[in-house]
């Protein structure tokens, strides 16, 4: 089966096209460089194109005729969509418009869209079921949310089957396929976490007053290969199974300060760090109730401990010390 992959440069998305490729898919990207890396393709297709660009998206849909579409092309930092809605609107949400739009004129009828545990905002429900309520508080969750809305209108009105898969942190590498996480900048937990380690530069622990054992957020970390496994999964089913909605979570909170102390010993040695306040945005604990996904795709989260996450991050962060490098 012949899929294209927006977002196919950028951290899941790639990792994504190896899996679907070990798998026996035909990965496809298409990726406008903006955050994404052409090296983290190999040498796998890659088309150089905006999502927003209908025309040039339609293009690629033509000629290439893939059977279904993952969507991964999006913007992903809270704090940014808080200082710049617009775009965050401009990219998510008539980004999707615009791709769903050439997918219908192309005839293409599967999407497997990214959505995100943002979507629920501060839930006081924990762990978290796909029936919780939707209250995302900030711009980037609304646009995932949005997105979701215009997945479920366009299926009812015509034949296009969605699922949406909403994901809670991503982590972790797969340096044994040259790919890991390199974001421009990097504001994610375990790469700052490992960057000051191996930089020797202070790590911030982002508020120590929050109503968590510890006093530090709480996060429900997914190895960036089991989500891409989901992908694989919410492939095969989306035919029997469309327009569901999973999380993909695993059901164990980590705090910070717990993954502090998991890479210190990963490392046997003291990261510096200082109890800073606390980051604008910040819920203090997200953590699935994935059993949804564990039940209707049969998903099993299986490298997602704590130790298999730091490690290959690490192994990944020592090989590529400039990231990808383009
Ligand atoms: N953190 C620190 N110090 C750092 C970096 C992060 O203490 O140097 C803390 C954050 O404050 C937060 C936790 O680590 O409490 C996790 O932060 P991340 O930035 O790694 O992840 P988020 O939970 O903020 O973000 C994730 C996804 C986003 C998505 C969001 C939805 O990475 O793309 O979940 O809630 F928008």
């Amino acid at each position: 089966m012949r899929v294209l992959v927006t977002g196919g440069a950028g951290y899941i998305g790639s990792h994504t096209m190896r899996i679907l490729q070990q798998r026996g898919y035909e990965p496809l990207a298409l990726d406008n460089l903006s955050s994404g890396h052409r090296s983290a393709c190999g040498s796998l297709p890659l088309f150089v194109a905006d999502v927003r660009d209908g025309a040039a998206v339609r293009q690629v849909l033509d000629e290439c005729q893939p059977e279904a579409v993952i969507h991964f092309a999006a913007s992903a930092l809270v704090g940014e969509s808080v200082a710049s809605p617009l775009d965050y609107y401009h990219n998510n949400v008539a980004g999707l418009l615009s791709l769903l739009q050439a997918m219908a004129g192309a005839g293409v009828g599967r999407i497997v869209f990214s959505s995100s545990a943002a979507v629920y905002g501060e839930p006081e429900v924990r762990p978290i079921p796909e029936s919780a309520p939707l209250a995302p508080v900030n711009p980037y969750g609304r646009s995932k949310l949005i997105g979701e809305q215009m997945l479920a209108d366009a299926a009812q009105a015509s034949d296009l089957r969605f699922v949406a898969l909403r994901y809670f942190n991503a982590a972790g590498a797969a340096p044994e396929m040259g790919l890991g996480e390199d974001h421009q900048p990097e504001t994610h937990l375990v790469p700052c976490l490992l960057r000051a380690a191996l930089q020797g530069n202070e790590f911030q622990v982002f508020g120590s007053d929050y109503p968590t054992r510890d006093g530090s957020c709480e996060r429900d970390f997914v190895h960036v290969l089991d989500l891409a496994e989901a992908h694989v999964l919410a492939l095969e089913q989306i035919d029997d199974q469309p327009n569901r909605t999973y999380n993909l979570g695993t059901g164990r909170g980590i705090t910070v300060l717990e993954m502090l102390a998991a890479a210190e010993e990963a490392l046997g040695e003291s990261i510096p760090h200082r109890l800073a306040g606390r980051r604008p945005g910040d819920p203090p604990s997200l953590v699935a109730d994935g059993s949804r996904a564990r039940r209707d795709l049969g998903w099993e989260p299986e490298r997602s401990d704590v130790e298999q996450i730091i490690a290959s991050s690490l192994q990944f962060m020592r090989e590529h010390p400039h990231g990808y490098g383009d």
